[in-house]
């Protein structure tokens, strides 16, 4: 068998990484639930959240990934626990069924370049929405998103990812960053910002029991956790270099993009007097869709938000495939190009029914987020906090020039702190399940 490939550089697998973090979690869901509860308020909840329960579980995956140097799966037998491998095959399950419909989002999203260039959706952009979120021309868009990701994935680590993602994640960044200052000079920025950000402590503090597992839900899926999308990419991580410097990089850039990304979309909805109080796969479509219909430059700033968002989604969505892709070819004498094909046609399958009908896709979409993800996540910390432990502890501290003391706390957040967050994600998200209460943790769309 060849040798296994490695990132070129390490800014590489840091901007990768970012990459898969950064998508249309932070670019949908992020600032319409950081208005919704509490603005600023919650940002400091979120906050807490992303750097006490989500920094420490990333560098958890990172210590199987780099430790192990394999995939999701196998990762788990070369640190000598083969019996643990059925955590690595749930987190590939579980990337796999989400990119499955994440992919036919993707291809909305493409569909909404062209509708921009063109003022499809201009003049009833509901109707537009419900014509081609679902049926043929969906399924069409699916595969071509899908498609993308073949492409990028085929061609390797740092022929394909690592140069695709070194371009895509700072583009995000600028196009962003143009966008938001735009956004300052439409009429409604003010009131945007002020929905965004305004603190409303009563708005957070009346929901408290469910918004804290949410900002917790939302700092994993952010964060690509519990996929294998950040063990397999730390598995190709060649030097000895501090993780907790690059695991901190990567949430700092991460939840910059989220605010970021409120910046742009809040002026853009209070231009037009939008309610962005809205909810459901395609509500955030219509509303942003509704505002470039009126506002100046409508087409061409439509057609650069919505390729910023396309970049976003693909940049994310390439870790899962390679998730899956590396372990085939880790494990069977198979070329990368042809294993990312085949796996590609398997996602587009899986895709159809959300293709065909948003409802599947609302479905696949609450399984991942209410109990695939969480429970992936928390077998995960279990194995790094209290199976590998201090063989876990000596990984996270190589290359770092932070004391013992660091390490120390790190496993023991990881071991309980943690640990206990998750539990209470996972908690709520069975209830919203299982026993009907009402979605706190709406689908991330
Ligand atoms: N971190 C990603 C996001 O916020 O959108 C989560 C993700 C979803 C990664 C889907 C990859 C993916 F295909």
């Amino acid at each position: 068998m060849s040798e296994r490939e490695t990132w070129a550089t390490r800014a590489g697998f840091i901007l990768a990484a970012v990459g898969s973090a950064v998508g249309l979690g932070n670019i949908w869901q992020f600032p319409f639930k950081t208005a919704q509860f509490g603005g600023a308020s919650f940002l400091v909840v979120y906050l807490i959240a992303v750097f006490g329960i989500g920094l420490p579980a990333i560098l958890a995956e990172f210590v199987i990934g780099r430790r192990a140097k394999l995939n999701a799966v196998s990762a788990f037998g070369n640190l000598g626990y083969r019996q643990w491998r059925f955590v690595g095959a749930l987190g590939l399950f579980t990337g796999f069924w989400i990119l499955s419909y994440y992919s036919v989002v993707g291809g909305w999203v493409i569909r909404y370049i062209w509708g921009s260039a063109t003022g499809a959706y201009f003049t009833d952009s509901a109707a537009y929405f419900g014509a081609v979120s679902a049926g043929l021309d969906a399924v069409a868009l699916h595969a071509v998103f899908m498609f993308l990701c073949i492409f990028i994935v085929a061609l390797g680590i740092e022929d394909g990812i690592e140069k695709a993602t070194k371009v895509m994640v700072p583009s995000i960044v600028v196009i962003l960053l143009g966008l938001a200052a735009y956004g300052t000079t439409l009429s409604g920025a003010g009131a945007g910002y002020d929905y965004f950000l305004s603190p409303d402590f009563g708005a957070l503090m009346s929901n408290i029991g469910d918004i804290v597992p949410f900002a917790v839900g939302q700092a994993f899926f952010s964060l690509s956790l519990g996929m294998g999308a950040m063990i397999t990419y730390a598995s190709y991580i060649d030097g000895e270099d501090s993780l907790v410097a690059d695991g901190s990089t990567i949430v700092v850039l991460n939840t910059f993009v989220g605010v970021l990304a409120g910046f742009v979309v809040f002026p853009l909805l209070f231009a037009q007097g939008i309610d962005p109080n809205t909810s459901g796969p395609g509500a955030v479509f219509v509303s942003i869709a509704g505002a470039f219909a009126n506002i100046p430059a409508g087409r061409a700033v439509g057609v650069v938000f919505f390729l910023v968002v396309l970049i976003a989604a693909l940049s994310s969505a390439i870790s899962l495939l390679e998730v899956v892709t590396s372990y085939i070819i880790d494990n069977y004498d198979v070329g990368r190009a042809p294993t990312a094909t085949a796996i590609g046609v398997g996602l587009f399958l899986l895709g159809l029914p959300s293709a065909f009908d948003t409802a599947w896709l609302g479905w696949f979409d609450t399984l991942a987020y209410q109990l695939l993800l969480p429970v992936s996540v928390l077998l995960v910390l279990v194995f790094v906090g209290w199976i590998l432990g201090g063989e876990a502890l000596s990984e996270v501290m190589k290359g770092s020039s932070l004391g013992d003391g660091f390490g120390t706390t790190w496993l023991w957040m990881v071991r309980v702190v943690v640990i206990l967050a998750v539990l209470g994600t996972l908690a709520l998200g069975i209830q919203t399940l299982f026993l009907g209460s009402e979605p706190a943790i709406v689908p991330p769309l």
